[in-house]
């Protein structure tokens, strides 16, 4: 039997639109056993409108990779157990991705690497600034060349914690990107190519002091507040409260604030204030930077 740990994750970071992400130590588990035929339990927190037939998203991916390999399916009892809020911009969906590829590679004796497995996930993602991290753990960046793909890690115990909070409202990533321009002015170009480097920088660096100027947005967020009521005075309130810096997490509704140590309540209670005064109730976690990405163990 194999037991598979990926971590939410959160992308952007800010300027880092389709780019940058993060992953932090909550975890959907899945586990796989061989079977006579394909059964889907489900767990956890969040079971609601995850299918338990062939179209469920683990085992779709799971088919896709051994298609891949012309490895023949085997049917499998999955158990899944889903802590990771949907819809939220915490990246269960590349979750569920990054699962049924590291199970159907492990069934199929680990022809694949790390690296296949990222650019596989990716095809499937659209994007790799959740899925990287959820592999890779720690802060990433990915640079999709024209043949290859480059995922780097940036830190993985950076001195800050991750505060979320999380709306009680869902935002569909295809519907959060739709409203997106097509284009955008090339001021808007320098503005986040400048800040994604300082961020880069200010991670590499520790330099954490630098964020709030290095999690400015010009391409996505200012687009998206429309669908978070008190987005822009959550994520204010969030640096008044002492965040380095703070963000739109991934398409949203979730908002992230990078807190120093000893911070983070304070931090999480003035991003729920703000939201609260434009009607938004939410919830508020403060999760380590999960340092691994997905762990698959063999029991
Ligand atoms: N980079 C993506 C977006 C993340 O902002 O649309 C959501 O999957």
């Amino acid at each position: 039997m194999y037991q598979v740990k990926v971590p939410a994750t959160s992308a952007n970071l800010g300027p880092g639109f389709d780019c940058m992400g993060l992953a932090v130590k909550l975890y959907n588990y899945v586990q796989a056993q061989e079977n006579d035929q394909l059964e889907i339990i489900l767990k956890g927190s969040y079971t609601k409108n995850i299918s338990t037939n062939e179209d469920n998203l683990v085992w779709q991916t799971a088919c896709l990779l051994w298609q891949r390999i012309g490895f023949r399916p085997k049917p499998l009892k999955l158990v899944l157990e889903n802590n990771v809020p949907p819809a939220r911009g915490l990246g269960s969906s590349s979750t569920a991705v990054v699962a049924g590829l590291m199970i159907a590679n492990a069934v199929a004796g680990y022809p694949l690497q790390r690296l296949d497995l990222l650019s596989i996930a990716t095809e499937i993602e659209g994007h790799p600034d959740n899925v990287c991290p959820a592999i890779y753990g720690g802060i990433t960046l990915t640079v999709m060349a024209e043949d290859k793909i480059i995922p780097r890690v940036l830190t993985k115990n950076p001195g800050f914690k991750a505060v979320v909070a999380i709306p009680e409202i869902l935002v569909e990533t295809e519907k959060a990107r739709k409203i997106l321009p097509s284009s955008v002015p090339l001021k808007d170009v320098t503005f986040n190519a400048s800040r994604v480097g300082l961020l880069v920088d200010a991670f590499l660096r520790e330099e954490y002091e630098l964020l709030a100027i290095a999690t400015q947005d010009k391409v996505h967020q200012n687009q998206r507040a429309s669908l978070i009521p008190g987005m822009p005075q959550a994520l204010q309130a969030a640096l008044q409260a002492g965040a380095y810096g703070a963000a739109l997490s991934g398409s949203g509704p979730t908002l992230l604030a990078f807190a120093p140590i000893g911070r983070e309540e304070q931090i999480a209670q003035k991003m729920q204030k703000a939201l609260a005064a434009h009607s938004l109730d939410s919830t508020t976690l403060t999760l380590e930077i999960d340092p691994n990405g997905a762990v698959l163990t063999e029991i």
